[in-house]
């Protein structure tokens, strides 16, 4: 199989209390599981059998619904488990933080319009911070599993650094309907390091 279930780097329970442990087995041994096993069959005799998740990403334009769902699934959880941590770096540094002070003002203007995006997107998605083409940080939320790196949506394309899944099943569980409340837990679990790590990667790209 071209595509596998990647492994945490912490244990389920890991990032208690902020995120519990049979929200956390589901979402990623279940959900997350679900795309990867639809995302392989999805692709059969497809173009997309033989390049990189992200080249078919960009390109999700030419193929079907299938590829775009699971796809965008398997891509935007891997992200999501990356940036999470038991033992996060709780702010940005660097360059990183420079570019967050530029372009919002300061760390919680961008999490103030951060916020604004993951509650108002209306029903199952995300809302990611992604670095735009021409190399300046943006804010946005897609439906689904969308993500700015597909060319279906003619604004907002880029590479996303930060992503916070707000489908009922990332906190239905433990927060039922208050999204706000996973959404505030979510800052305590988010590792600001391994987001920087990827911004200098995307930046060295698209440098
Ligand atoms: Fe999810």
């Amino acid at each position: 199989m071209k595509y596998t279930l990647p492994e945490l780097s912490f244990q389920h329970e890991a990032l208690e209390p902020h995120f519990d442990k049979e929200t956390m087995m589901i979402h990623h041994q279940k959900h997350h599981q679900g795309y990867v096993d639809k995302l392989n069959k999805a692709i059969e005799g497809t173009d997309a059998e033989h390049e990189d998740l992200e080249d078919t990403l960009r390109n999700i334009s030419k193929y079907d619904t299938g590829i775009r769902n699971n796809g965008g699934g398997h891509y935007n959880h891997s992200l999501f488990w990356s940036i999470l941590s038991p033992n996060p770096s709780t702010s940005p540094s660097g360059t990183l933080a420079e570019e967050i002070n530029r372009v919002f003002g300061s760390l919680e203007a961008f999490k103030d319009q951060f916020m604004q995006a993951a509650l108002t997107q209306f029903g199952s998605g995300w809302a990611w911070l992604y670095v735009k083409h021409n190399g300046t940080l943006g804010v946005s939320s897609t439906a689904n599993q969308d993500n700015p790196l597909m060319d279906i949506n003619p604004t907002n394309q880029g590479y996303p650094i930060l992503g916070v899944d707000v489908w009922e099943h990332a906190y239905y569980l433990k927060y039922q309907n208050k999204r706000g409340d996973y959404l505030d837990a979510f800052w305590s679990v988010l590792d600001w390091e391994e987001v920087e790590k990827k911004y200098k990667e995307v930046i060295a790209k698209v440098a």
